[in-house]
C-alpha cells in the first residue's frame, strides 16, 4: 500500500532509514560484528584474492561504489561487469577469483545467464547479494545474503540500491577483519549505525529539492559529475532521472570533463555536482570554475561552502562520514529525479517501455 504517499517510488524513497535499519539488523550482533549465516568463518569467500562483480542497471552502479570500498578499505582487487557483456565475451579469469552478482529482483536474465557462464569459467565459488528470497539468483548460487529492503514496487530502483550498499558495505568490514584489519573493520560497522538517522536528516531536504526539481523540468539535457565512490553515484542519479522523467541526463568522471564533454557546456546546460568533503574537493573545485567560467548553471550537493559564484546553486547537506557518503548522497538525487518526473506529470511507478524485472536477455 502507497498510504500517505503518491507513488510507490516516494514511499520507497522516504522509507530508507527504516529499510537501512533492517539490513542492519539482520547481520549487526549485539556484541557489534557482523554475521552472514551463509558466509561462516574461513569460508572460501574469504580466500579470495580477486572479486569479480556482475549487474545490471542500479544494481550495476551499486557494484561500481562497492569497488572503490573492496580495493581501498579491504585491499582487495575487484572489477565490475556488466552482466550482458561479461557473459558474451572471451573472459581471462584472474587467480583465485570469487564471483558475485548483484540483483533486487534475483531474476534479471543478463545477470542469471552471467552467473550460468561463470559457472564454466573456474572462479573460487560464487555469491549472489539478493533482495527476493527464492529467486532464482538465490537458488543457483552457491552462497546468498539477502539484502532484506522489503519488496520494491516502483521499477526505479531506489531502496534496494541502499540496502545493496549496506550489505556491500559490511562484506568489506569481514573482508578486512579476516585480513586483521580490525580498526577498519570496527570503524565501518560504528559508522553504518549512524546511517539511517543521517539518512533521516537529509531526507529533509525534500522542499528545498522541489523548487530545484521545479526549475529543472523544463530541461532537455543535464549533466550528472562526481569523482571517486561519488562517480557512480553520478552515474545512479543520471538514471533515475532519465528512467522516470525522460531527460536526457548522462554521467561523468568530473576529472574527465575536458576530455570532451566540455565541449556541451554553455547557459543553457545544466550540471550536478556532488561534491562531499574529501580528498577530491579541491579538484572537483576547480571543474567547477571549469564550468562557471563557460557559463553553465550548477548545482552542488555538498557539505562544504564554496565561493559564491553567480551560476552556482548550493544544496547544502549535513556533515556524512566519508565512509557512508555514497550511501548518503544518492538521497537527494532520487528525491530530485522522482520531484522532477511529478512536476512533469509522468507515470513515475510505471515508466514507458520498463519493466521492474527483465526476464529476457
Ligand atoms: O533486479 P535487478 O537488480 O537485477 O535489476 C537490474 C536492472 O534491471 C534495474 O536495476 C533497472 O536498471 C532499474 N529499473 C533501475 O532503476
Amino acid at each position: 500500500k502507497k498510504g500517505k504517499y503518491s507513488h510507490y517510488m516516494e514511499k520507497e524513497i522516504y522509507e530508507q532509514p527504516r529499510s537501512i535499519k533492517n539490513t542492519l539488523k539482520h547481520y549487526l550482533q549485539k556484541n557489534n560484528t557482523i554475521y552472514f549465516p551463509e558466509l561462516k568463518k574461513n569460508n572460501i569467500f574469504y580466500h579470495a584474492e580477486h572479486i569479480q562483480i556482475v549487474a545490471c542497471g542500479t544494481s550495476y552502479n551499486a557494484a561500481m561504489v562497492s569497488r572503490y570500498w573492496f580495493e581501498a578499505l579491504a585491499n582487495t582487487p575487484c572489477d565490475v561487469e556488466i552482466a550482458s557483456e561479461f557473459s558474451s565475451r572471451k573472459l581471462a579469469v584472474k587467480r583465485k577469483s570469487f564471483l558475485i552478482t548483484l540483483s533486487q529482483s534475483g531474476e534479471t536474465a543478463d545477470t542469471l545467464s552471467a552467473l550460468r557462464h561463470s559457472k564454466k569459467l573456474g572462479y573460487l565459488g560464487n555469491l549472489t547479494i539478493c533482495n527476493m528470497e527464492g529467486s532464482s539468483l538465490v537458488k543457483e548460487s552457491d552462497f546468498c545474503i539477502l539484502t532484506h529492503a522489503g519488496i520494491e514496487i516502483g521499477v526505479a530502483s531506489t531502496k534496494s540500491f541502499t540496502a545493496q550498499l549496506t550489505v556491500l558495505l559490511m562484506l568489506v568490514s569481514k573482508i578486512a577483519n579476516f585480513k586483521k584489519n580490525y580498526l577498519v573493520s570496527k570503524n565501518i560497522i560504528q559508522v553504518l549505525n549512524t546511517l539511517p538517522d543521517k539518512i533521516e536528516e537529509i531526507l529533509k531536504k525534500n522542499e528545498l529539492i522541489k523548487t530545484i526539481a521545479n526549475k529543472l523540468s523544463n530541461k532537455k539535457n543535464i549533466l550528472f559529475l562526481g569523482r571517486g565512490e561519488q562517480y557512480p553515484i553520478a552515474i545512479e542519479g543520471a538514471l533515475k532521472l532519465k528512467e522516470i522523467s525522460y531527460i536526457h541526463a548522462e554521467a561523468y568522471p568530473a576529472g574527465e570533463l575536458k576530455h570532451g564533454p566540455l565541449a556541451l557546456i554553455d547557459k543553457n546546460m545544466t550540471v550536478i555536482i556532488v561534491a562531499p568533503n574529501n580528498a577530491l574537493l579541491e579538484k572537483i573545485k576547480n571543474n567547477i570554475k571549469e564550468i562557471c567560467s563557460r557559463e553553465g548553471i550548477i548545482y552542488v550537493f555538498s557539505d562544504q561552502d564554496f565561493d559564491y559564484e553567480e551560476n552556482i546553486n548550493i544544496i547544502k547537506l549535513p556533515y556524512i562520514e566519508e565512509l557512508i557518503a555514497p550511501i548518503c548522497y544518492i538521497i537527494p538525487l532520487q528525491l530530485l529525479a522522482y520531484y522532477i518526473a511529478l512536476s512533469k506529470g509522468k507515470d513515475i511507478d510505471q515508466p514507458r517501455h520498463l519493466a521492474k524485472s527483465v526476464t529476457v536477455e
